[in-house]
């Protein structure tokens, strides 16, 4: 047996056993793309491209395209597919009713981007008009409009189209391409480096003293960290992928041992579904290759939708069939007194004694400058967030 297929056998399963891949090659993308002008197309926002693309290079596995109805229906009431396989959110792909009836079952449709450039083809199967309210009441547990993900339920068009896809060219991920590998590059790396045990870490934030603390007790006890951050659409207040991507480095340059951290892009959308979106997540580590994953407060949450544990909780539930061992981790803060970061589960001090800053009072005092402390964030990534938000 040559070295690398022992290392292939050593690393985790796929979620559903088998790793998709949906892009094509050669004279496969030849045919497609010499009959693709006289198909019908359909244009993707890039909510619905960063899907493709994922169904694509496999973080999505086991899906081999947007989702039929069946799966939708079961995915929003039991978190579970058709065949009984766990998963929490629905990939679909929304059209508004007009744009459904020029299609026709059985039809190739050429999925192009805002760019106009040709991304794919989905092989339609079904259309099938969405449940909105029962969609966002199950996946996001509200039907309140204020909701970011929920919103974006109900903006987007009201009949799903479904099918397989395949990809026929991959979106550009602009400055960040030296961080894009896609989960066969992941597993590859990690065998490369030789690490075993490997703990993803999702953010959609830069990377502060508490996010630091939880990852590096994660990596006390694995080999490697893979800092995963999502770099798809997220809300108009986040702090933007470009800002985000130029912290990650500096924090790893600077506070990381190189060899036992790996930045990778996660090119998804945020859905702000909380728990729902805990076991998503959890799932598309599995397929880059992570054995543990952590969940920390408030998993993927916006404003008081979810209860701070509420994440964990549920994870709990599916955990053992998932595969992927999750990390819980309490709230986490620096401590005055123990000149310590911690949680109330080492330390012993009142909340008077504990630094917390919200994240409208960071984003505040970065936009008009200020420092913030250096028991909070990092000195350096505090340095880029202020240039960054001053030039924004
Ligand atoms: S998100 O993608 O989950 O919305 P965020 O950056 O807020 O991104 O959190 C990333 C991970 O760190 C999540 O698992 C979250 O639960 C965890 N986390 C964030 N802040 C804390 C904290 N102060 N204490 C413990 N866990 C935290």
């Amino acid at each position: 047996m040559s070295v690398t297929k022992q290392k292939e056998i050593e690393t985790i399963l796929p979620h559903g056993g088998e790793l998709i891949n949906r892009e094509l090659h050669g004279k496969q993308k030849a045919s497609y793309l010499d009959q693709i002008d006289s198909l019908q197309s359909l244009k993707l926002d890039a909510w619905s491209l960063s899907d493709l693309e994922l169904i694509a290079i496999g973080g999505f596995s086991p899906l081999t395209g947007f989702m039929g109805q069946a799966d939708y229906n079961r995915v929003i009431e039991d978190t579970r597919l058709e065949n009984g396989t766990i998963w929490s959110i629905p990939i679909t792909l929304p059209v508004t009713e007009e744009q459904a009836a020029t299609f026709e079952i059985g039809q190739t449709i050429a999925l192009i981007g805002e760019d106009d450039v040709y991304y794919g083809v989905l092989e339609l199967e079904e259309k099938y008009t969405s449940d909105k309210e029962k969609e966002a009441r199950l996946v996001y547990g509200t039907t309140d409009n204020a909701h970011p993900g929920v919103k974006k339920v109900y903006e987007r068009g009201e009949v799903y189209l479904a099918g397989p896809i395949y990809l026929l060219n991959r979106p550009s991920h602009g400055n960040f391409e030296d961080f894009y590998f896609d989960p066969s590059e992941t597993r590859k790396l990690f065998a490369d480096l030789g690490w075993k045990t490997i703990v993803g870490f999702q953010t959609r934030n830069p990377v502060h003293r508490a996010h630091e603390y939880i990852q590096k007790t994660a990596l006390e006890s694995v080999d490697g960290l893979l800092l995963n951050p999502l770099v798809g659409e997220t809300k108009s207040d986040d702090i933007s992928a470009e800002i985000r991507m130029e912290s990650y480095q500096v924090i790893l340059k600077n506070y990381y041992p190189v060899n036992r951290t790996r930045l990778v892009i996660y090119p998804a959308a945020m859905r702000y579904a909380g728990p729902k979106e805990a076991i998503l997540h959890a799932i598309v580590r599995k397929n880059y290759g992570c054995t543990h994953f952590i969940v920390g407060r408030d998993h993927a949450g916006v404003g008081d939708y979810y209860g701070t544990y509420e994440a964990q909780e549920l994870i709990s539930e599916f955990e053992k069939e998932l595969g992927i061992q999750i990390f819980k981790f309490e709230h986490a803060f620096y401590c005055r007194k123990c000149e310590n970061m911690g949680t109330e589960k080492t330390c012993p001090h009142g909340k008077e004694s504990h630094v917390h800053l919200s994240g409208t009072k960071v984003r505040e005092k970065l936009r008009n400058g200020e420092e913030l402390p250096k028991e909070f964030s990092r000195p350096e990534v505090a340095a880029v967030l202020i240039k960054g938000m001053q030039q924004n």
